[in-house]
């Protein structure tokens, strides 16, 4: 099967639309040709800048002074009129947009860092693995038997949702509401949605908030051993207790962070294989593999395609001039291709050496905290499979929109599966 089947013929960095839906499902021609024609590219579309080799995203990780994630609403193209109505929403019925975690930077990042760094340490995460193994026996066993599903929605959006659920202290069964929750959080941030779609998600995100709401005061009074538990009742040395704008704005990156990401990585891990199955019988064969293939199928298809800064004072990469204010796109799918850094990077190859070197989890102040949990969701979704299936293949063509809309997200719609019980 043709990787680029999507794309019709050579392509160079100027074809490159990232609003266009095909494009965006399969943009590695686009990344390949910007890598070698202009490594920093300006978008027309959208006029941010496309950052594509692996050397040049550590330069801006390391300089969070000059690229900065505290980018406030309207930073990524001019405050629109809906964006104002959704704020307007959240701040009459809810709690509005504040800067915390991931929308700051150094040093000032450290004060939500340390209590979510408390939560899925290397220990938390060897503790949880019989648990998750469960989670995925239980999820397969309901569809085994009929020896095909529909693996995106039968498996790889409950699986994440139902972890971080418990793991939160959210009732698990509820998963589809977090998933509902989770993509609304999200779609504005896509630039795909239109504005009808936006206030909806708005709504949405008030419901969240105000289950959250009474969920943290429940737990304040009633603490239990979960995070939300310990979110609302730790209190760190010399720091104020985080308020509720904060403790919010936290549950939408753990809900987010938490769920989508994850749901890619396991569909594309299995998507990629079942394109190259001397690959897919080389695992099969020998299960060892399976936490290296973690890693190559991160850096093969990256969830995340890239996430943004926005340039403090003027500054330049490879003598492309970036005036203060740019926003910057990290293309960590891009990097994780990078052919100064991985050989044949263009190929999935299971047992490559340098694999763990890929950024999908991104590097520095920001590294995902949550890469332990998503590296042991996938671990034991490949290991339960390879012991419990075989001969996995596509149980039909997939249409010509592959992905769901968004500039930087990078989401399978559906992977129907066949497979042979083992
Ligand atoms: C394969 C799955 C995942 C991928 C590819 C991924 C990717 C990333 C990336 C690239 C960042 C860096 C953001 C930046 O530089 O601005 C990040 C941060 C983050 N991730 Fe993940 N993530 C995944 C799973 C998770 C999970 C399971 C959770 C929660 C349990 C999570 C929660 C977060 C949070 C809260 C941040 C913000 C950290 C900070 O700004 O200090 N992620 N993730």
């Amino acid at each position: 099967m043709n990787e680029y089947a999507a794309i019709d013929g050579p392509v160079s960095a100027q074809d490159f639309n990232p609003l266009d839906q095909k494009i965006q499902g399969c943009p590695y021609p686009y990344y390949k040709a910007m890598r070698s024609e202009c490594p920093v590219f300006q978008a027309p579309q959208t006029g941010m800048f496309y950052v594509t080799k692996y050397d040049d995203i550590r330069h801006i990780k390391r300089n969070p002074d000059i690229f900065s994630s505290n980018m406030v609403l309207g930073d990524r193209g001019g405050i629109r009129e809906i964006d104002l109505q959704y704020t307007d929403i959240l701040r009459t019925y809810g709690w509005e947009h504040v800067q915390v975690l991931q929308r700051t930077d150094p040093p000032a990042h450290n004060r939500w860092r340390q209590y979510i760094d408390r939560t899925f340490t290397a220990r938390r995460v060897r503790e949880l693995k019989p648990y998750i193994d469960e989670q995925v026996h239980s999820l397969i066993d309901e569809w085994i038997d009929q020896g095909e599903c529909e693996f995106v929605h039968d498996y790889c959006i409950p699986l994440p949702c139902k972890v971080i659920a418990d793991q939160l202290g959210l009732p698990s069964d509820q998963y589809l509401k977090l998933k509902e929750w989770s993509d609304a959080f999200l779609e504005p941030g896509g630039l795909m949605c239109t504005d009808k779609r936006i206030i909806e998600c708005a709504w949405t995100e008030i419901e969240a908030q105000q289950f959250f709401y009474r969920v943290f005061e429940d737990r304040r009074k009633n603490p239990r051993n979960d995070i939300m538990s310990s979110l609302v009742n730790t209190q760190v040395e010399g720091e104020d207790p985080l308020s509720m704008h904060e403790l919010q704005n936290l549950m939408h990156q753990l809900i987010t962070g938490g769920n989508e990401t994850t749901t890619s990585a396991i569909s594309h891990a299995l998507w990629n294989l079942m394109k190259n199955p001397d690959q897919m019988a080389k695992l099969w064969a020998d299960p060892s593999l399976v936490n290296n293939f973690v890693e190559e199928a991160l850096r093969f298809e990256t969830p995340i395609l890239g996430l943004f800064r926005m340039v403090t004072q003027d500054t330049e990469i490879r003598d492309v001039q970036l005036p203060k204010g740019s926003i910057i796109f990290m293309a960590y799918g891009a990097a994780n291709r990078d052919e100064e850094k991985f050989d044949d990077g263009e190929d999935l190859i299971i047992d490559r050496q340098n694999a763990g070197a890929q950024i999908a989890f991104g590097m520095g102040a920001h590294f995902c905290p949550g890469a332990m949990l998503a590296r042991q969701e996938l671990r034991s979704t490949f290991e339960i499979m390879i012991e419990r299936m075989e001969d996995i293949q596509l149980a039909r063509p997939l249409g010509e929109l592959t992905h769901d809309p968004s500039i930087f997200l990078h989401q399978l719609t559906e992977l129907p599966i066949k497979f042979k019980k083992r």
